[in-house]
């Protein structure tokens, strides 16, 4: 009897070893099977989180481009000018009339030497240009991009006014380095340093 119950107390103490040591590769497999887990996501997370830091480089590169931008277009905002002629001139067919005094010149995109305009940036710009004369004759301006006839100013007086004046505007879209001046045909144009009447003006538009 005894020995029965010595061998079936270690046949129970056998079979609960056995089971413990089943349970311990069980648990100890499913901690790796977690851990495995863990790491996958982990995995996962770390894609995800270089996806992530890709999108915000490109995001970064769009906004730096657009800072950039923006600072262009910040300083381009200065660029504009107004100048006029401070003394009477005689013009020959094609000669650049130099506007020889300026009232704002941002930037210096207008020439005072030269009497040409130099496109800073591209653009949309505006110009005037406004001729006064005290002649009977008729006299004709141009203003040119490039050497291009752009528009035109005509004056005519009757034979009671000579003093007259005519202007045009025009709205252009011009590239960065483009020449812009104004030339006459053959003729007087009148000019003042108290009475602006001849005067050339340009801007930037935003
Ligand atoms: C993975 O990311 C999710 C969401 O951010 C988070 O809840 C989880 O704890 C992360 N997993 C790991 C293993 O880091
Ligand atoms: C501008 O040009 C006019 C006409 O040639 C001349 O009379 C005047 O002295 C010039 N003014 C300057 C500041 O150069």
């Amino acid at each position: 009897m005894a020995v029965w119950l010595v061998f079936l107390s270690l046949l129970y103490g056998f079979c609960f070893c056995t089971q413990t040591l089943e349970d311990q590769v069980a648990s100890l497999d499913a901690i790796v099977r977690s851990l495995d887990a863990i790491v996958r996501q982990q995995n996962d997370n770390i894609t995800a989180l270089l996806v992530a830091n890709n999108i915000l480089k490109q995001e970064v590169a769009v906004l730096h481009e657009k800072n950039v931008k923006d600072r262009v277009r910040r300083q381009s905002e200065a660029f504009g000018f107004t100048a006029y002629l401070d003394g009477d001139e005689h013009i020959h067919k094609g000669q650049t009339l130099k506007f020889n005094r300026t009232l704002y010149n941002a930037n210096h995109m207008y020439n005072l030497n030269t009497g040409v305009v130099t496109i800073p940036v591209e653009g949309k710009y505006i110009f005037s240009v406004a001729i006064e004369h005290y002649q009977q004759q008729i006299l004709r301006c141009y203003l040119l991009v490039n050497g291009e006839n752009m528009i035109d100013v005509i004056i005519h007086a009757d034979s009671h006014s000579l003093n007259t004046q005519s202007s045009n505007t025009a709205v252009l879209g011009l590239n960065a380095g483009n020449a812009v001046w104004v030339t006459c045909d053959e003729g007087h144009v009148f000019g003042d340093n108290s009475f602006r009447g001849t005067t050339f003006s340009g801007a930037l538009l935003n």
